[in-house]
């Protein structure tokens, strides 16, 4: 299967920064970069995942478009202010030390409504994570970084296209969280 081509696309549901959020955050990779190594994402492809769907025939957007709609969630505040290494795939990201009940409720919601629609993910415990170094040396000195806030107020669904530097990611929907 061809990532990004006419007739697949690798998709995945995500919350999407405000801009000033992506800025103070690309900030703390710009700093973490001169100690750590490896290559910053820029700024507008800082992102969080929630639920992975990889690489889908294009025919199945519109039934994952009608699931956005079916998620309950509550708004909550993300405060970012822990970095982490894995050295596996030599990612240098940006977590919390208090993860939102409302993000994790989200991300079952959303785990249970790509279910229903008999859609694959990954299982897995789900960490908030957001990638800033790729191809990262090594791992920080320190596992703390300037806290951002995060105010969280709905989610999207996003497409990644391979480019010849990187990836270039697409909103493609969002939905509002509820108050
Ligand atoms: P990454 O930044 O750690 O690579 C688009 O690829 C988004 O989906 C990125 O946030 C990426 O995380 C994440 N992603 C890629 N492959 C994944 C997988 N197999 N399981 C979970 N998330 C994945």
């Amino acid at each position: 299967m061809v990532t990004g081509s006419a007739d697949t696309a690798r998709l995945f549901f995500a919350v999407w920064p405000a801009p000033e959020v992506q800025r103070a955050l690309a900030d703390i990779a710009r700093g973490a970069r001169s100690e750590c190594g490896g290559r910053a994402v820029p700024a507008g492809n800082i992102h969080l995942t929630l639920v992975f769907l990889g690489d889908l025939p294009r025919e199945r957007l519109a039934a994952l478009e009608t699931l956005g709609p079916t998620v309950r969630g509550g708004r909550f505040n993300l405060t970012v202010d822990r970095l982490e290494y894995w050295r596996h795939n030599r990612i240098l990201w940006a977590g919390t030390s208090a993860c939102p009940e409302a993000l994790q409720a989200l991300v079952s919601s959303l785990q249970d409504a790509v279910a229903a629609a008999e859609f694959r993910f990954d299982r897995r415990p789900y960490v908030p994570h957001v990638t800033l170094l790729r191809n990262a040396r090594r791992a920080p000195a320190v596992d703390r970084c300037p806290a951002v806030a995060w105010p969280v107020n709905g989610f999207a669904l996003v497409e990644s296209a391979p480019r010849e530097r990187g990836r270039a990611y697409r909103v493609l929907r969002s939905w509002p969280l509820d108050i």
